[in-house]
């Protein structure tokens, strides 16, 4: 394995869409477009499936050094009814492009930290939402909260709107970790948040943790899954720590490289605490994902039903997905639009009554069966071109790139699907890159990725 972690870790997408961002054909995309293929699809599946809606809160009180998501740091919660506001000034710009309500199958608020907010005002917003939309059958409401700063009142505020899922960042117990990473986090704050949410009545309670943080060894790793095990959340996101300091404001500068583990290190973790989760009690969902039997993604992964878009995995599909706030990506199936990302031109926008995208992509007919294939990897670890539109021009050199990990027993090909092994699952991302067109076309000429494992 440790061969094989040597030839295969090299830097590759997440696959939260395809194509991924940075590939994304700017120059032929227009807002005008993007709004005509939303509208489309809306109509085409509302009555049906419902849409979903993410709702970015960038608001964070302390920088958490590892943190590679779009967030805004600040103590003043002066912050929180302007931007709620916004917020909702944006929904309606979307809700006046349709001539139905929206019926809201999954709402999802992510940051950033929504605990953040207090829950008056994010009952404000979802109350706010809700005034110009249904609420889908079956829908499912989530949010992150932090367990430093999520209170019974929010739990109890959300639960009264219709939340009935949280997962909370944990990342990992150990101090010398939680100090390199600025996060300080005791085990019995994350213990009360979740043993709250369950009084409380939420049917699903997340923790994510994270392998391959500075000063983080394999022991830490294993001490921090047995420590979830005492609270045996329903579900658990075991990330690889993606180191991307060169992005923009992301802040991971609080260490040094060599304070990182060695990608064998980080390999060790991960098949280590994988080993230990499947132990404890949790089954792999997809990437990166575990579940207990009882939860709705496994439920999902179970029959079929499990889909990945920007929001990571999710237990059902819809077509049109819209993003709010600052930094939100939205997918009308056949287009992707993302918002500005910084705060003042978003409030800026909004308040002119635009809507606050700035770039965007429309998918061609190839883009499609490409995103088909990836989807398949990512939620079923296997793919078939058995009918003619599941096939695409370059699917010869797709498959000549993938018989080298044929060989390396990674993948199984047959004249017409391909199958994942489950040595080859580590190695997903990896699969997935080789059927990326547009990777093939233009390796890209600087750091965009973070590293596979
Ligand atoms: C928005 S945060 C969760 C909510 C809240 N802000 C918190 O920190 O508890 C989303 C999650 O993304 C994950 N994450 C953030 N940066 C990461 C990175 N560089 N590599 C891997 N996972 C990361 C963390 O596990 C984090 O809990
Ligand atoms: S990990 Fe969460 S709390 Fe920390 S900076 Fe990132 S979004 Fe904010």
């Amino acid at each position: 394995m440790s061969n094989l972690v040597q030839k295969y870790n090299i830097p590759g997408p997440r696959y939260t869409s395809y194509p991924t961002v940075p590939y994304w054909d700017l120059e032929s995309f227009s807002g005008l477009q993007w709004k005509s293929t939303l509208i489309d699809s809306f109509n085409e599946s509302n009555e049906d499936q419902g849409i979903s809606l993410y709702i970015h809160l960038p608001f964070c009180e302390s920088l958490c050094t590892f943190c590679g998501c779009h967030k805004r740091i600040t103590k003043r919660h002066e912050v929180e009814n302007p931007y709620i506001s916004n917020v909702l000034k944006e929904w309606k710009l979307y809700c006046d492009l349709f001539n139905t309500k929206p019926r809201i199958k999954e709402l999802h608020l992510g940051g950033g930290t929504p605990t953040f907010f207090s829950p008056e005002n994010l009952t404000r917003l979802v109350n706010g939402i809700f005034k110009t939309a249904a609420r889908a059958e079956n829908y499912e409401f989530s949010f992150e909260g932090h367990p430093n700063n999520t209170t019974k009142e929010h739990l109890q505020a959300l639960y009264n709107v219709g939340f009935r899922r949280v997962s909370y960042g944990v990342q990992d117990y150990n101090k010398k970790v939680q100090l390199a990473i600025h996060r300080l986090q005791p085990f019995a704050n994350v213990k009360n948040v979740t043993e709250w949410a369950r009084e409380i009545g939420y049917t699903s309670v997340g923790h994510d943790i994270i392998f391959g943080l500075p000063f983080q060894s394999k022991d830490d790793v294993a001490q921090t899954i047995l420590k979830t095990k005492e609270l045996m959340p329903d579900r658990l996101a075991f990330y690889s720590y993606a180191h991307v300091p060169w992005l923009k404001g992301n802040g991971q500068r609080g260490y040094k490289d060599s304070d990182l583990p060695t990608a064998e290190e980080k390999r060790e973790q991960y098949e280590m605490g994988k080993a230990l989760l499947g132990e404890v009690g949790y089954s792999e969902i997809g990437m990166d994902h575990f579940s207990l039997k009882t939860d709705t993604l496994y439920k999902a992964m179970d029959n079929g039903t499990l889909h990945r878009n920007f929001m990571g995995y999710t237990a059902s599909k819809t077509r049109v997905m819209i993003g709010l706030g600052v930094s939100s990506i939205s997918d009308s199936w056949d287009s992707f639009a993302q918002n500005v990302k910084n705060l003042e031109e978003y409030s800026h926008l909004v308040e002119n009554n635009i809507i606050p995208i700035y770039r965007g992509h429309i998918l061609t007919k190839e883009d499609k069966i490409i995103r088909k294939h990836i989807l398949n990897l990512m939620c079923r670890f296997k793919t078939s071109w058995e009918n003619q539109h599941e096939v695409f021009s370059e699917l010869d050199v797709v498959r000549d790139k993938l018989s080298e990990m044929a060989l390396d027993g990674l993948v199984e090909i047959s004249s017409d699907s391909i199958y994942v092994t489950e040595k080859g699952r580590p190695f997903v991302r990896n699969v997935c890159m080789a059927f990326d067109l547009f990777l093939h076309r233009k390796a890209p000429d600087t750091r965009l990725f973070s590293m596979t494992i």
